[in-house]
């Protein structure tokens, strides 16, 4: 059998990535991060599509190059298709097309969100079927019962914000700079987690809502700001460790409800706030005191990367799920 090698897009949000995959192994995973949105405290979807625009041509270059791969040698193109900004998807779509319809190879669609979750067969040890894979990055929040590759159903999701979206505003509530979430864990590092506490709205059954605690933690600072002005200076890495424990105790309640109502002892994180240390930390935790098979992705398998997409992508191939020519970007994208 001929080398499957394919090469792998990812444009949904403010990170340009390439990837390169030979016969489910990466060869090459480059990531292009915009820096342009710092000075504006969050993702300007325009600017992200022209970066994109900027950083696509010498991204693929250089994945060749790391892969020592030509781009004859490839059986197909695979890129995300949704979900994410338009504009951002719209740039990798076109690239990936052009290039599949130049080369005469067939096109793979990728869901962002399916692939953070396929991140977890890049490398071993990879979960067992059917296992519960807590998604949380700066869009979603979503408790998936992964029953097969394609085969994903949502059991539980935020009714609001997304978990990535609490740290973020959090952040810059602190003023901590933009990217918040990965500064506010960094700062937490040298803090107290039980310091303060900040009530939080329950959902029902497994759904989240991280609103609630938002304005509470908003109004705490407000309240201790008129008492001390320097509070927050003086506290940060209490302040920080408090809210990202309330945080992360959010998430595990209803992953530790699922896992019990599904009978399920394989589970796992994805997606960008996955990275976060002390969701890391409470995790291993769980599993020595539930007896759980965990499985937490490498840092550059958590945040965004198209060696996810090229992974799904394998998969895609394997089980001859190919896209179309005549495919837009789908900026809201279902799981199931
Ligand atoms: O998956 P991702 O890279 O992009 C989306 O698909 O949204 O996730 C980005 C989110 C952002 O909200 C970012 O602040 C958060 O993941 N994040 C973190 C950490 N690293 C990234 N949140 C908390 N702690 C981290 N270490
Ligand atoms: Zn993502």
């Amino acid at each position: 059998m001929s080398d499957r090698i394919l090469l792998a897009i990812e444009t949904s949000c403010d990170d340009t990535g390439v990837a390169i995959i030979k016969n489910g192994n990466i060869l090459a995973n480059v990531i292009s991060t915009q820096t342009v949105h710092e000075q504006y405290g969050g993702v300007v979807p325009e600017l992200a599509s022209r970066d994109h625009q900027r950083n696509i041509v010498p991204a693929v270059t250089q994945a060749f190059k790391l892969a020592n791969i030509e781009k004859n040698q490839l059986s197909a193109v695979a890129y995300t298709r949704g979900p994410g900004l338009l504009g951002s998807l719209l740039v990798g779509a076109s690239f990936a097309k052009a290039l599949a319809l130049g080369l005469q190879v067939p096109i793979i669609e990728v869901n962002h969100m399916e692939a953070h979750i396929l991140a977890h067969f890049i490398d071993e040890p990879r979960p067992l079927f059917p296992f519960l894979c807590l998604t949380v990055s700066g869009g979603h929040t979503q408790i998936v019962l992964v029953k097969d590759f394609f085969e994903m159903e949502v059991v539980g999701a935020t009714q609001d914000d997304a978990v990535g979206e609490a740290f973020d505003k959090a952040a810059k509530m602190l003023e901590i700079p933009y990217p918040g979430g990965p500064l506010l864990d960094k700062i937490a590092l040298a803090g107290d987690h039980t310091k303060y506490s900040f009530p939080e709205v329950d959902m029902q059954g497994l759904n989240y809502s991280f609103s609630g605690i938002k304005t509470s933690f908003l109004y705490f600072l407000r309240d201790q700001k008129k008492i001390n002005p320097d509070f927050i200076t003086e506290n940060l890495p209490d302040i920080c460790a408090s809210m990202q424990a309330c945080l992360v105790e959010i998430l595990l309640k209803k992953l530790r409800r699922a896992a019990k109502e599904f009978g399920i002892k394989e589970v796992a994180i994805a997606g960008g706030v996955s990275a976060n240390s002390w969701l890391r930390l409470k995790l291993q935790e769980e599993a020595v005191k539930y007896r759980w098979n965990i499985y937490i992705p490498a840092f550059e398998y958590c945040t965004d990367n198209a060696a996810m997409i090229a992974i799904a992508a394998h998969y895609k191939f394997v089980h001859g799920k190919f896209g179309s020519q005549k495919a837009s970007p789908l900026p809201r994208w279902s799981l199931e």
